[in-house]
This record gives structure tokens, C-alpha cells and sequence, in this order.
């Protein structure tokens, strides 16, 4: 990680010298190809010498400012590189504002990892506090310090693991599942019955690097997440490691409040709702223990509590089936009430060979008629809209799946179940008993990466023209013999 810091900001120096930004002569270049090489050999001690020895014009920089104290990091010169920072942001001793600056790029560098940052940190607060006391951000990100050492998040020394993996090698996605539990019962959904199992909260400590480098981070799983406990907990974590719109969570929508569009608000990259309905009627046949206008009631009071930007990232989404298919037109007129701006159609897959009546393969003609006029009434209505159709697919080679490096789904106990949601159950490994590293690094992974070897990976519901059976039915049912016997006969039927 320190690695990649130093990196990042040698290129960037490259970058703006390429761009005529910075008036560098051929030797300055080369000066800094030189760091760079250092820099890729871990060699900090050598990089310091030459940002030492650069010419005095280089040295005046705030790029070459903003690189040294990067190494002096590196070289685990804190205070020192503390001094240049201070010194890049241009800190005069009355500036209050520039106080918290500093202390922003420290809390972003090293969030809460260990006692020193965050004292540090601190320090920087209160002396931009001490300036000017009535600062509110200053004052809003001491009380979140402050919070945080409260809970124990600040330790005393970083609970992952030591090795150096670079930033890009981290999955883009991870999918931290915080319980297996569910408060309804869907007539689409495999589960049967209320139990499960949850996340044990202090574990996430472990994913700190997992989730510092991830662009998103996803808390589904396969119950719903918001009943587990420490849901907020979970979020004022992620949010002291993260300041981006990184979260993505797919609900049945049954527990969204006001209060948790307070919290998520600023935050969402994907919110995605579940109702499978557009009636009442329908919904309230298939989504046992919850009911159509309470939920849509809280729908609206979360909405009204996210900011614009949420709001444009929230879809409705539909799992189509042959109960409820006809309803796809009308799912078009709620979204548009709701002030939801996309809706995306699932297909049903069947766990069973008992529920394949389920599947839309039954209704492909009816099916696709509907989805013809849904387009056009979400053009109209300004709602983006997404559905496969039947009759329009080819084969897409399954090598073309980037889910083995850009995506992780840890379950509740630390398995990592496998590399996406279609995967069925499949071990790489467990990232709470060992570290996240020696499960995403581990040759298992690698070997998935190289081969796609999964039976699911045979059959993937994504890669497989929407025509076939096998795009219908979930991983699990597609390893048995029974499901064999089930295509043999759906082959030869009439
Ligand atoms: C397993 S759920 C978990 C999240 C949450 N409880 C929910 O329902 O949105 C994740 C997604 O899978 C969908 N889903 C559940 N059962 C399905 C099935 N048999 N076929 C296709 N999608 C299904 C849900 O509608 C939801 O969008
Ligand atoms: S809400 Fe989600 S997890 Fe719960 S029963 Fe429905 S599909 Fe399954
Ligand atoms: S099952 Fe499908 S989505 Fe999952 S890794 Fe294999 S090919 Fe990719």
C-alpha cells in the first residue's frame, strides 16, 4: 500500500512533467525514472537521497514536496513526513482551515490503523478547533474520532496482514454478506424458514484493506441485511475507512426509514429494491409476512432522506415469473410514482424441478409481447429499463467473466463461497479464520482465475443464451442428476 501512495505520486509528478505543467529539464526525469525504480525495489532510503540531491528549482515543487513525504512515510518517519505534508498544504500556524486539511489527508491515508494516526489526527483537530471553535467539519470529524475510538475501532497496531499486495490487485467489489437471515418469506426464494446466521461484528475488522481498496462495497448477502444488528455499525465503520458514494445493497425494501436514508445518504452507488410486484394483490400473495403500502410507505420516507445523485442510483427491480410477468408494465407506472428512475427485470431461476412451472421458458412468446410494450411505456415515462428476451441471444464465452479479479462475496462465518452469486456453494477458503489476503491470493483463486473451472461456470446463468433451460434454474439444482433427467425431457418434448 505504502508502495502504491509512492507510486502514485511519482507517476502523477511524471505526469504533469509529460504535460508541460511542471518545466523539468531531460536529468529531472530522468532523476525521478531513477525514484521510481527505487521505489519498485522498496528502496525508500535511496528514493529520500535522490529527492535530496534534485536540483534546488525541483525541490521547491509541491509535487516533489508531496513525493518526499510520501517516501519519508514509507521509511516510517512519521513525524517527519507529518512536517511536509504540513508543509505541501502550505499550513501557516493561524490557519485553521488547513489544520483540518492536514488532518483529512492523514485520516485518508491510514484511517484509524493505528493509535499514533489517530492521535495525530486529533492533535491536528484540536489545534484547528483551538483556532477557530466553531469550525463545523472540524468539529464533526473530531466527534467521528472520537466515536470511533469509543467503539474500538482505533487498534494499536493494523490487524491485517503485513504483506504488501498492490491496490489494483484488490477486488472492485466486495461483498460483505452480514446475514444469512430473513424477515419475509418470497415465493421465489429457496429459504424456507426464518434461521440463518450473521456476521460476527468484530470481524470486519479483518476486511480493513479489502475495504479501503474496493470501489464498492456490497452488504446483500443472501438474507436481508438490513435486520442484522449492527447494520449501523457496520456502515460507521466502512465510512471511517471510505469517503466515496461506495455502497450497493439490494433489500426487499420491507425495513427502509427515514433514519436509514439519513445514514446511506451521500453514500449509495447501488440501492437496489426487490418487489416483484406491482399489485397489491400479487405482492402481498407472494412476499409473505409483509405488506405492499407499508413498504412502499418506506420506501418514500427513505427516498425523501438520500440526496439527488442516491436517488438516481436506486433501481426497482422485478424477478419475473409466470404468476406474476403481466404485472412488468405496470411495475413501470410505480417506479415513475416513486420517482425511481430505473427498473431492471430479472428472470426466475428455479431451485427446483417442482418449481419449474416458475420459469418464464413456459411463457417465452407472452413474455417477450410484454416486454416490447414495457420498453416503450419507460421511454415515454423517462425510466431506464432492462430485460432479457428470449430469441435474441447468442453464447457468450464464459472466459469474457471478469467476477474471479473484480468481485469477492465473503458469507457471514468468512467463507468465501465463490467468486459470484451464481457459483453455488464452493470453498476458496475462509477470510476470518485466516486473512482476506491468503484466501484472495491463494492458488485456489488463481486457479479459477485461469480456468473458470466451476460446474457452474459451464452453465452460467449470464453467459447462457436466455433460450436455454440452464438460464433458469440455479447453481445448486444444476449439479444433480435430476436436472439432467429434467433437460432430457424438456429436449425431446414437443
Ligand atoms: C437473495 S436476495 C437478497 C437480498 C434481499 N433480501 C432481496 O430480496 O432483495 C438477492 C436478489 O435475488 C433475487 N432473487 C431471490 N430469489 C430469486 C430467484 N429464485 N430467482 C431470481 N432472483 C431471485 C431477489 O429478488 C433479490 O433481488
Ligand atoms: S426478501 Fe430476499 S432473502 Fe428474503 S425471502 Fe425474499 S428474496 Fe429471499
Ligand atoms: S459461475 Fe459465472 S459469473 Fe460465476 S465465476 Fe463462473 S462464469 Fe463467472
Amino acid at each position: 500500500m505504502k508502495l502504491n501512495h509512492v507510486f502514485k505520486s511519482v507517476t502523477s509528478t511524471l505526469d504533469s512533467i509529460s504535460q508541460g505543467e511542471e518545466n523539468f529539464e531531460y536529468r529531472d526525469i530522468y532523476n525521478y525514472l531513477l525514484i521510481v525504480a527505487s521505489t519498485f525495489g522498496c528502496n525508500f532510503s535511496r528514493a529520500l537521497d535522490l529527492l535530496n540531491n534534485s536540483e534546488p528549482a525541483l525541490q521547491d515543487s509541491a509535487l516533489h514536496k508531496q513525493l518526499k513525504a510520501d517516501v519519508l512515510y514509507c521509511l516510517h518517519d512519521e513525524d517527519a513526513a507529518l512536517e511536509m505534508y504540513v508543509e505541501v498544504a502550505g499550513i501557516k500556524p493561524n490557519d485553521a482551515y488547513l489544520f483540518l486539511q492536514m488532518a483529512r489527508i492523514l485520516i485518508g491515508r491510514e484511517k484509524y490503523e493505528t493509535k499514533r494516526k489517530f492521535v495525530n489526527a486529533r492533535k491536528l483537530l484540536n489545534h484547528s478547533l483551538a483556532l477557530a471553535p466553531e469550525e463545523y467539519h472540524a468539529k464533526k470529524l473530531l466527534e467521528e474520532l472520537q466515536h470511533f475510538e469509543s467503539c474500538g475501532y482505533v487498534h494499536e497496531a493494523s490487524q491485517t496482514a503485513a504483506t504488501d499486495f498492490p491496490l489494483f490487485l484488490y477486488p472492485k467489489t466486495l461483498f460483505i454478506f452480514l446475514t444469512t437471515r430473513c424477515n419475509i418469506r418470497c415465493r421465489i426464494c429457496a429459504r424456507d424458514n426464518h434461521s440463518g446466521i450473521d456476521l460476527d461484528f468484530p470481524n470486519i475488522y479483518k476486511l480493513e484493506k479489502a475495504i479501503r481498496y474496493a470501489e464498492i462495497i456490497d452488504l446483500t448477502g443472501w438474507g436481508e441485511c438490513f435486520i442484522y444488528s449492527k447494520i449501523k455499525d457496520v456502515l460507521h465503520y466502512i465510512y471511517s475507512i471510505k469517503s466515496d458514494r461506495c455502497m450497493q445493497i439490494t433489500t426487499n425494501g420491507t425495513l427502509l426509514s427515514a433514519e436509514f436514508g439519513g445514514l446511506l445518504a451521500g453514500r449509495i452507488h447501488r440501492l437496489t429494491i426487490s418487489l416483484n410486484a406491482a399489485t397489491a394483490e400479487t405482492y402481498n400473495r407472494d412476499m409473505k409476512y409483509s405488506n405492499f403500502s407499508s413498504t412502499i410507505d418506506n420506501i418514500k420516507a427513505f427516498i425523501e432522506n438520500v440526496d439527488e445523485l442516491d436517488r438516481k442510483n436506486i433501481t426497482l427491480h422485478f424477478v419475473a415469473h409466470t404468476g406474476n410477468f403481466r404485472e412488468i408494465s405496470e411495475f413501470v407506472s410505480l417506479a415513475k410514482e416513486l420517482g425511481i428512475p430505473t427498473i431492471s427485470i430479472g428472470n426466475f431461476l428455479s431451485a427446483s424441478i417442482q418449481d419449474s412451472e416458475m420459469t418464464l421458458l413456459h411463457v417465452k412468446n407472452e413474455y417477450n409481447e410484454i416486454i416490447t410494450i414495457s420498453e416503450k411505456i419507460a421511454v415515454e415515462a423517462g425510466i431506464n429499463f432492462s430485460a432479457r428476451k428470449f430469441g435474441y441471444e447468442t453464447i457468450k464465452p464464459v472466459q469474457d467473466c471478469k467476477d474471479p479479479f473484480d468481485s469477492c462475496f465473503i458469507l457471514p462465518d468468512g467463507e468465501v463461497g465463490g467468486p459470484c452469486c451464481f457459483s453455488g456453494t464452493y470453498s476458496l477458503g475462509n477470510v476470518y479464520e485466516s486473512c482476506f489476503e491468503d484466501v484472495w491470493f491463494s492458488e485456489k483463486y488463481e486457479r479459477l482465475r485461469r480456468t473458470r473451472h466451476l460446474e457452474a461456470c459451464r452453465h452460467c446463468v449470464p453467459f447462457t443464451p436466455f433460450d436455454d433451460v440452464e438460464c433458469h434454474f440455479s447453481g445448486e439444482i444444476k449439479k444433480t442428476d435430476e436436472f439432467s433427467n429434467y433437460k432430457q425431457l424438456v429436449k425431446h418434448s414437443p
